[in-house]
Formats: C-alpha cells, sequence, structure tokens
C-alpha cells in the first residue's frame, strides 16, 4: 500500500497534543523513578504524524532536536513537507511511508510518539508499532502510545455498527461523513441510552475528521489495559504509567514487603481495575524498554526535581484564609477544586507567571512569601503541599515539566510574533500552537493581525491595517473598537509565548 486514501480524501485535523510533549513525557517518567532523555537535545519520531501539526511544534521549539515524522497518506506527508520547506526547518522532516517498513538505519529515538495510532490499525501493524518502540527506542527512551479502551468503548459500539451500518462503504470519505451526519439525527430519534445519546450529541458538533476516522473507520479495536501491558511484555517493553489526566492514583505501599516486581502487578492489576471503576475508553500510555528500572507507581517525593507550568482563572475573589474549595478553571473550561490555601497560592502564581514554568523550590518559595505577604495563618505543612501539587498534577490542572524556558511577556512598541505561529495563522487549514503546546482557537480577525505581527508596525498602525481588511471583507468596524481589540490579541499571543524578542533582549523563542 502506498498511502490510504481516506486519509488523503479526509485529512485528520493535525493539532499540537499536549500530553505528548517530551518535556512532559520526562516530567512523568521522573513521577515513576525514571530519568529520561533532554528533551531540547533529543531524537524524536512520531508514528502516523498526518501533516506534522503534533511534530512541528516541537522541532521549532528545539532547534538542538532532531525529529522524524512517518505518515502513510501521501496527501497528508507532503501537506507536512510543503510546511516544513517554507519554515525553513532543518531539524525535521516526514517521511512517506508505512510505520512498518521503516529504514533499518533510522537509528535510536529518545522519544517516540504514537498517538491516535495503534487501534486504528490492523492487528499486524499494531504489533509494528510495537516493535519499532522495541527496535528503536535507546536504553532509556520512552515511548507515548495512546489507545482505545474496551471499559469505556464497549458501551459506544452499537453506535459504530449503526453508523457503519447505515453509511454507504464505497463513498469518497467526505460523502460518507455526510452520511453518517444524517444517521446520527435518526438514531437521535430512535435511541434512549443516555451514553448513546450523549455521544451523538458530542459527535454532532465534532470535527467531520474526528467522526469519521473514529466510527466509520475500517479499524478501531478498543483494548483491555491488562492485554495492552501484556502486549508489550511480548515486545520487550514495558508500562511507565499514564500521562492523560488522572482523577483517580494507584497508591501501594512500600510496606507491603512485596519484591519489585510483584508489586508492579499488583499495580498494573489496580490500573485495570480503574478502567472498569471510571468507564475509561481512552489511554495514554507511557512506555520503556523492558531492562529499564522496575515499574512502579508515580511518586509524590519526585515533584521536587521537577518544573510546574499552569493556565488557571478563579471566578471568585481567592481566599487564602480558609480550607474551603474553590475552583481553578483552565482555558478548556476543566474545573480543579483546590482547598489547601497554599496551593491555592500556588496555583495563583503559576498562572502570573504563564507560560514560563516554576522549578518546585522556586514555587514553594514563592508561595510561603505570598502567604505570608497576605498575613495568611500558619506554615506550609511541606508534605501537605506536596501532596494537594500531586493531585493537580495528575489532574492537569498543573502540568509538570523539566523546562525552565524563559519567554517574552511584553509586547514591544512593535511587536512581533515568531515565524511559526504567523505562517499557521496564514496557511489554510493549519492550527496555531502555543508555546505549551496548545492549539489556539482564532477567529479570522485574530489570524489576520498575527500574520501582520512581524515586528515592523505600531500597535496603532496595525489597527489601521486590521480595520482596513475588515472593511474591504463587509465588517465595519469603528478605529477604536479595532484598536482595542488589537490591544487585546496581542496580550494573548503575549500570554501564550509566540512573542519574538525585540532587538537587543535576551528572552524568547527565535
Ligand atoms: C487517527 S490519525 C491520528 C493522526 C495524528 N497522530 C493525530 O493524533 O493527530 C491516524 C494516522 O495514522 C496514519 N497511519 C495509519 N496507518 C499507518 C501506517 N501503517 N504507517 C504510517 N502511518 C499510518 C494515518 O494516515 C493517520 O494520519
Amino acid at each position: 500500500m502506498d498511502t490510504l486514501a481516506s486519509y488523503d480524501e479526509l485529512p485528520y485535523d493535525s493539532l499540537p497534543l499536549p500530553e505528548t510533549q517530551p518535556d512532559f513525557l520526562a516530567a512523568v517518567a521522573t513521577l515513576h523513578g525514571f530519568d529520561a532523555p533532554d528533551p531540547t537535545q533529543a531524537r524524536i519520531l512520531e508514528l502516523g504524524c498526518a501533516s506534522g501539526g503534533n511534530l512541528i511544534p516541537l522541532a521549532w521549539r528545539w532547534p538542538g532536536s532532531e525529529c522524524v515524522g512517518v505518515e502513510l497518506s501521501r496527501v497528508q506527508a507532503e501537506a507536512g513537507a510543503d510546511f516544513i520547506r517554507h519554515l525553513g526547518l532543518s531539524n525535521i522532516r516526514i517521511v512517506h511511508g508505512d510505520l512498518a517498513a521503516l529504514p533499518a538505519d533510522l537509528g535510536e529515538f529518545d522519544y517516540i510518539i504514537a498517538h491516535g495510532v495503534f487501534s486504528w490499525v490492523p492487528p499486524a501493524i499494531q504489533r509494528a508499532l510495537l516493535d519499532v518502540c522495541r527496535r528503536h527506542l535507546a536504553s532509556h527512551g520512552v515511548a507515548y502510545v495512546s489507545f482505545n479502551v474496551t471499559a469505556g468503548w464497549a458501551p459506544l459500539l452499537p453506535l459504530r455498527t449503526a453508523l457503519l451500518e447505515r453509511t454507504a462503504v464505497d463513498l469518497p470519505a467526505p460523502a460518507r461523513f455526510a452520511e453518517a451526519r444524517r444517521v446520527l439525527a435518526e438514531l437521535e430519534a430512535e435511541w434512549t441510552d443516555p451514553v448513546l445519546l450523549k455521544e451523538i450529541a458530542y459527535l454532532k458538533s465534532a470535527a467531520p475528521s474526528y467522526l469519521f476516522h473514529e466510527y466509520l473507520t475500517e479499524f478501531n479495536m478498543p483494548t483491555r489495559f491488562a492485554d495492552f501491558a501484556a502486549q508489550l511484555d511480548d515486545h520487550g517493553l514495558r508500562y511507565v504509567g499514564e500521562v492523560g489526566p488522572r482523577h483517580a492514583v494507584v497508591e501501594l505501599e512500600d510496606a507491603w514487603g512485596l519484591i519489585p516486581e510483584s508489586m508492579a502487578g499488583r499495580w498494573l492489576d489496580a490500573e485495570a481495575a480503574l478502567d472498569e471503576a471510571h468507564a475509561i475508553r481512552f489511554r495514554r500510555a507511557l512506555i520503556a524498554r523492558a531492562d529499564t528500572p522496575c515499574a512502579r507507581p508515580p511518586q509524590a517525593e519526585a515533584l521536587t526535581r521537577l518544573t510546574f507550568h499552569a493556565d488557571l482563572r478563579s471566578d471568585d475573589e481567592i481566599d487564602l484564609d480558609t480550607a474551603n474549595e474553590q475552583a481553578f478553571i483552565n482555558p478548556a473550561g476543566c474545573a480543579f477544586p483546590v482547598a489547601q490555601p497554599a496551593m491555592k497560592a500556588a496555583a495563583m502564581i503559576l498562572s502570573a507567571a504563564y507560560p514560563a514554568a516554576l522549578a518546585y523550590p522556586e514555587l514553594l518559595a514563592s508561595t510561603k512569601h505570598a502567604l505570608a505577604d497576605y498575613d495568611a495563618a500558619g506554615d506550609v505543612d511541606e508534605a501537605v503541599f506536596r501532596n494537594a501539587l500531586f493531585q493537580l498534577v495528575m489532574a492537569h490542572g498543573v502540568m509538570p515539566s523539566v523546562d525552565t524556558m524563559p519567554y517574552v511577556t511584553e509586547p514591544a512598541d512593535r511587536p512581533g510574533v515568531h515565524f511559526l505561529a504567523r505562517l499557521q495563522a496564514t496557511s489554510p487549514g493549519w492550527t496555531v500552537s502555543g508555546a505549551r503546546h496548545v492549539a489556539l482557537e482564532l477567529d479570522e480577525p485574530g489570524r489576520i493581525l498575527l500574520g501582520l505581527l512581524d515586528g515592523s508596525r505600531t500597535l496603532d498602525e496595525l489597527a489601521v491595517i486590521l480595520r482596513n481588511v475588515l472593511t474591504d471583507a463587509g465588517y465595519e468596524r469603528t478605529l477604536e473598537t479595532v484598536q482595542a481589540m488589537t490591544h487585546r490579541l496581542v496580550w494573548l499571543f503575549a500570554r501564550q509565548g509566540l512573542l519574538m524578542e525585540a532587538p537587543g533582549s535576551s528572552a524568547g523563542l527565535q
């Protein structure tokens, strides 16, 4: 096979995926007692990388890394290669080909990423994917492999079956997607199961490529966690831990006196039970070679060796006096309850510093200062603080990292954003990625403004140009309105770490 027609016809929305960032994977590995290589100098391989929307921003962020993407759909691979040429990046390439037939001389990689691939390919390619991990992982390298989980997927299978049966298999992907939308409306009227109705409601507004490639794809094979772990075993690999958000964490007590292997076995059993208890439908597994240190659950003590960043807000005034629970909300709208006053202060400190990350000792010291400034009663109990931070880290309210990169936080007189963001903004179908590898949802004025921010114009000059462009497109706005919009957007780009360093300063990307 030399291409995948369905992905050529309806390409996947290729987005930055925060949980695949090697600095985050390295941090999760540390929590599991495992030192992964320095991501800034790493060799990174992404399997099934689509057009590179995830891999390209990583190569841009770390010029010292070397990135290779592999993609079987010719259209997607070529779109990615074109984008890289325009960008002028020399530390990344996208290879058009089958992950099951990689050139043997590709070498070893410190990080291997396969998001949305394992459950969506035939069993022979699943085995090939794990083989690639075994053959190409460096000795302390880690792989990220996501997969659909039986516990949460079994209740959804009737929906996939109905969509497959009621749409014509020989239609081109876009036409079959249109049929599927019609079938969803039929099923909504026919069915009463709340789980299925909730999923139908979600699919009605989901991206076409998600609905098509998740529900109408030939292969979508959910796996039990225990079976996945056994397959890793068969391939000389082992499970390190989960890198998706967790609201329940398995903890084992050393006091059991078990040998490490038995402990690992109990831990894996508990992980499997968690899937059933929470009807988990998707997992993001961190994997290492079997000859790396023995598996164990994440350890809160290891937080002291990491850095942290968070983009949180609270709609209420922060109450540092009491342990009353307050909700901190991330840009995706997920709410994280925090009770401990020190953790509330820490969440505020991290959010003020975003997108920069603070090292643990710095975060702890700033938290103590903030509480002292506020005259909050009592000392910070470090063990309690660490455990509260651990819960937030596990739930992804606070993201752990090993990175301490500085960012430009204030727009210059003539603000400029880096070339990757400008190219993403001005290339149809591409998503702009924030410095922390998040997908930015920008409307048309936002994309136009981003494209203009090459550092040559003042805010007032930008507002005049933007107003003219909007007028030509049929949107009449007063200059004051456009000036306010320009100001707001430039500060949003600053918060997302997109600003270039102004001539003569020393922070920023490129
Ligand atoms: C569901 S998409 C996920 C894309 C991307 N990893 C993401 O998460 O945004 C699966 C991707 O794997 C690619 N793929 C499937 N089989 C492949 C194979 N044997 N070799 C290389 N790529 C493959 C598809 O073309 C598609 O781009």
